[in-house]
């Protein structure tokens, strides 16, 4: 009767928009064919920046760390590390002790970095740093004490040396002007001259991967890259110096930061970017540039998904055909949303309530259509990162000239660390108009998955004579800094001795 008419009916609407979906979302899939070849791209991008000849356009600049040991645990002391380039502005106390009683403490206070300051000047920016370092000094009542620091600055810098490293440009979301080009050691230790209140002994800058191998490599030796998956993304690892080609010396490994960011640059993966990467690079601080980061990392996630969420709602696929104010704004869904939004253990009232918050009206059926949007761009993500990883691994198997590698990589970020992921493939898209029969579609997650699962899959499939531990690093980039300094510290004293 007209019952079931109007039933067909609805049963064609639904099967039409899903199609259309699965047409939108069909750009970000990524089949192992072209994983395998992304990887091997990566790793040609990865040669180019080693070789003398190539080094200078390369896009992966493959920026030589002097970095060249691990620490043993014979290091001691206290250090100061200063942690600019994630989310926020850290300062942090560290104390080392060596021996039996082998033990890393550490006080940390966090201080938000305003945007007008990350791209103000680069005097006001590193004013504000020492303000910020002063206020702990003072805070932990140990202003007089000059104690060696560690400067993790998680930016391309080109070093000479551990305490020297000209910042080749700024990525993320800062843009601060006068400081690229420049050495960011000397800049801060101008900023404590102007300030003329303490003095602080300047002892290594080092990138946040570097100081997440580090962190790791503290604790087992077999750890020799590092990777971040934050709000940008990275990876660091040690390079047998024969390799190195701009540095002089052929002995030992020496750490090199990749700024695999940048992968793309040159346009090599653009036939996977999709005209939303289009958008999200075109509305950066930096077109054109770290177009691999741009799918990638937290800071763009987001970005990516808004860019979806309009053009299906143009498509009349989404919030009844009408873009809201919230949903024009840029930044609306920040990581941490795209990974409450996606994680499993989130039922369907409660998804609707965040996207309420962010001021997205939603239906029951646009929610399931939101959460499926996060979770292809954040398995995109992974997989992404998994191929730029298997080509690192590999490398580094390559390199020891073994049949099988096993390997542990750092990995820290707020992306690493907090995503969830979750399908909902299996869902059932049967009457989903009212509330009642919404409640009783379960989140039932055949694949219950994560960014860091997605990742370490990808990596297996695509190195698949590589072992591949990885190890969450407790607070990398901090404690790294310190270790490192601690380690030229070691190696300084031994020297004099
Ligand atoms: C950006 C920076 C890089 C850093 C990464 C993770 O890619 O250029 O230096 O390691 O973000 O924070």
């Amino acid at each position: 009767g007209r019952g079931a008419a109007v039933v067909a009916a609805a049963a064609r609407r639904l099967a039409a928009q899903r199609r259309r979906l699965d047409a939108a979302l069909a750009a970000l899939r990524l089949p192992p064919a072209i994983l395998r070849e992304l990887r091997d791209k990566m790793r040609a991008e990865l040669e180019h920046g080693l070789k003398r000849e190539t080094q200078a356009q390369a896009t992966v600049k493959m920026l030589p760390t002097y970095v060249c040991g691990m620490p043993d645990g014979t290091e001691k002391g206290k250090f100061l590390a200063l942690d600019l380039g994630g989310t926020n502005f850290r300062v942090l106390l560290v104390k080392i002790k060596s021996g039996r009683r082998r033990s890393v403490q550490m006080y940390n206070k966090i201080f938000a970095i305003p945007l007008e300051i990350m791209q103000g000047t680069g005097e006001e920016l590193f004013d504000h740093i020492v303000q910020c370092t002063a206020d702990f000094l003072e805070y932990m009542g140990i202003k007089g004490a000059r104690l060696p620091l560690g400067f993790t600055f998680s930016f391309p810098c080109r070093q000479t040396s551990i305490d020297k490293g000209t910042l080749v440009g700024w990525t993320k979301g800062f843009k601060a002007t006068d400081c690229e080009g420049e050495d960011v050691v000397d800049m801060l230790r101008e900023a404590i001259r102007r300030r003329n209140e303490f003095d602080l002994d300047i002892v290594a800058v080092v990138n946040d991967t570097v100081g997440t191998m580090m962190t790791c490599g503290y604790e087992d030796p077999n750890c020799e890259i590092g990777l971040i998956a934050g709000t940008g993304t990275n990876v660091c690892y040690m390079e047998d110096m024969k390799n190195i080609e701009i540095v002089e010396g052929n002995e030992g490994k020496m750490c090199i930061n990749t700024e695999w960011g940048a992968f793309g640059d040159n346009g090599c993966i653009d036939y996977i970017r999709t005209k939303y990467d289009r958008e999200v690079d075109e509305g950066s601080l930096n077109p054109g540039k770290q177009r691999y980061e741009k799918m990638t990392s937290g800071m763009y996630l987001g970005e990516i998904v808004r860019q979806i969420l309009i053009d299906l709602t143009k498509q009349g696929l989404l919030f009844r055909g009408h873009i809201s104010e919230s949903l024009r704004k840029k930044g609306i869904f920040e990581t941490k949303f795209l990974s409450q939004i996606e994680s499993d253990r989130l039922a369907l009232p409660q998804l609707r309530r965040i996207l309420q918050q962010l001021g997205l009206d939603s239906t029951c059926e646009d929610s399931i259509v939101v959460k499926e949007v996060c979770a292809a761009v954040s398995t995109r993500a992974a997989q992404l990162c998994g191929a730029g990883l298997a080509a690192v691994v590999e490398k580094k198997r390559e390199n020891r000239g073994v049949e099988r590698l096993q390997i542990t990589v750092g990995a820290d970020g707020t992306l690493y660390k907090l995503h969830p992921h979750h399908w909902i493939k299996n869902c059932e898209y049967k009457d989903l108009s009212s509330e009642s029969s919404c409640l009783n579609i379960l989140f039932f997650s055949p694949f219950p998955s994560s960014f860091s699962r997605i990742l370490q899959e990808t990596v297996k499939e695509l190195a698949p004579q590589c072992d591949v531990t990885f190890m969450l690093s407790e607070d990398g980039s901090g404690k790294g800094a310190a270790l490192i300094t601690a380690v030229v510290k070691r190696l300084h004293n031994v020297g004099q001795k």
